[in-house]
């Protein structure tokens, strides 16, 4: 059997690796991933702004790499994608260091060093691939001339790697500006936040991360501790795996939150772009919403409105690569057939609870999903063959009252009720609803202080005098009660009025 050797060109193959699809913020993750992988407790990162002169620049305080380390480090392919890794070790393909800047930059100069050794540097130069007679693949030593400035910070560490990025003709492309180049870095900032938000967390956290000098903080996808959350499940195992875990969160609705709170909470992507699945491969975010592919009755849950409170965080490890399909852009992963019951199952509770949430405008107590000895709702939904209908409740503890002392225009107002009851705008609603991505204002949401009152005087005087209640427990109980309960101060200062 004849066999030929066919390496690629080397030319060829680097300007199509150029082209997976990485953004600067998802590179620049990528080089956070190796940071990490090497122990770095503090990484900064600086995008300067020069013109075509412009760089970005990685330091990490890590372990390092002596010059063996390096150059392998530095080869396409440097470690088997199948071998197995340390639990904490985020890369996988021996790729990312190399498809990642290729992504941005032409030129991509490593320098590092380890345990206080000599500092090594080695440096890709797309440019000047194909230019060196003999050499297919040519790895320069050094940084370019002129450049050595860039990596003077490492002489000064004891260990840790620079990733320096020049001629970066992916971002600084025609017409692109120092405006421009902020905008970027508020992009890669969002996207990093999010992205490594669990090694940035907490009193101690595991990672500083420093943006032209400008600390990352940490955005948090589940506001863990907002008392307005509708749902924080247990962390479940999933079963059949080796420690992949869930967890089920819920959202405030948003008149729970402040404006600004509302916009944060959103995130980078906006609210239906990040509902769903969560998925962390070692605490680092994959994956920022998605239904991955689940759904009912063979067709996939979209990303819509209604479900946009629903997050799950979803953990797995590093060793489950393959049976996850991460892809190299650590972007996608695809969970095994045989776990998507089970997945079905947790997502369908968050999805539900979220539902309602949305549709209640958040009238749901946390965790229990329903409020105890509150006055029961105005409407009443009724399902039957003929199909659904609203009707206004007759032992409502205000309706109830009123018919009660109608006398002759009892009759009247039932009709009345009858009419509004047969005449619900439901089409209407259903439109408005679609049309402005919102249930149409209800709830006493915007009104003044003084039409609150008046209704909920009614309310209380209905209590009181039709049921019976002390004016203490009426103020209780209107106290639970939606949409009042988001009044309290007007219902704690509800008073029987005089009657002579
Ligand atoms: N910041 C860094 N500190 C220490 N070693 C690094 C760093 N970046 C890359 N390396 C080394 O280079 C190798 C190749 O990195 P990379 O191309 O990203 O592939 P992977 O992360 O999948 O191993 C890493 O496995 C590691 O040994
Ligand atoms: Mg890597």
């Amino acid at each position: 059997m004849s066999v030929r050797n066919a390496p690629p060109h080397a030319g060829a193959m680097l300007e199509s690796l150029r082209g997976l699809g990485y953004a600067p913020a998802t590179a620049l993750a990528d080089l956070i991933d190796n940071s990490i992988s090497a122990n770095s407790r503090e990484v900064s990162i600086h995008l300067e702004w020069a013109g075509p002169e412009s760089w970005v620049r990685v330091v990490d305080d890590g372990d390092g790499m002596d010059d063996r380390t390096l150059e392998t480090g530095m080869r396409l392919g440097a470690r088997d994608p199948k071998a197995e890794r340390a639990a904490s070790d985020l890369g996988r393909f021996g790729l990312g260091l190399k498809t990642a800047s290729f992504s941005q930059a032409r030129r991509l100069t490593v320098a590092s060093r380890k345990n206080g050794g000599p500092v090594v540097c080695l440096r890709w130069d797309l440019s000047l691939v194909g230019q060196e007679p003999g050499t297919e693949w040519p790895l320069f030593e050094g940084p370019a001339p002129g450049s050595e400035h860039l990596i003077a910070p490492l002489v000064k560490m004891e260990h840790g790697t620079i990733v320096l990025w020049e001629n970066l003709d992916r971002i600084v492309t025609d017409g692109f500006n120092a405006t421009d180049m902020i905008e970027l870095v508020d992009r890669i900032e969002a996207h990093l936040a999010m992205t490594f938000h669990r090694f940035l967390d907490g009193p101690q956290p595991d990672l500083r991360l420093l943006l032209n000098s400008r600390e990352v903080k940490p955005w948090d996808p589940y506001l863990v501790g907002h008392p307005g959350k509708a749902l924080e499940s247990p962390v479940y195992r999933i079963l059949h795996t080796t420690g992949v875990t869930a967890q089920g969160h819920v959202l405030p609705h948003r008149d729970m939150l402040k404006p600004a709170e509302q916009e944060v909470a959103a995130g980078p992507g906006g609210w239906t772009q990040q509902e769903g699945f969560y998925v962390y491969r070692n605490k680092r975010l994959l994956l920022a919403g998605s239904w991955l592919g689940l759904g009912d009755g063979g067709k996939p849950w979209s990303c819509d409105e209604a479900h946009r409170l629903a997050r799950i965080r979803l953990d797995i490890p590093n060793s489950a690569d393959a049976d996850w399909k991460i892809n190299v852009l650590k972007s996608t992963a695809s969970p095994p057939v045989r776990l998507r019951s089970q997945l079905h199952r947790l997502a369908s509770e968050a999805r539900d609870t979220a539902r309602r949430v949305f549709a209640h405008r958040g009238y749901i107590t946390p965790a229990s999903g329903t409020r105890s000895s509150a006055v029961a709702g105005a409407w009443q939904v009724r399902r039957s063959v003929q199909g659904t209908s609203y009707r206004i409740a007759r032992d409502h503890d205000l309706v109830a009252s009123i018919l009660n002392r109608a006398g002759p225009v009892k009759s009247d107002i039932l009709s009345l009720l009858r009419l509004i009851e047969e005449t619900v705008p439901v089409q209407r609603i259903w439109l408005d609803t679609t049309e402005d991505k919102e249930t149409p204002r209800t709830g006493f949401v915007g009104a003044p202080d003084n039409e609150v009152m008046e209704t909920l005087s009614s309310m209380f005087e209905a209590l009181v005098t039709f049921r019976g209640l002390s004016p203490t427990e009426a103020r209780e109980r209107l106290g639970r009660t939606p949409p009042f309960d988001r009044h309290l101060d007007l219902v704690s200062a509800l008073e029987v009025k005089d009657r002579q």
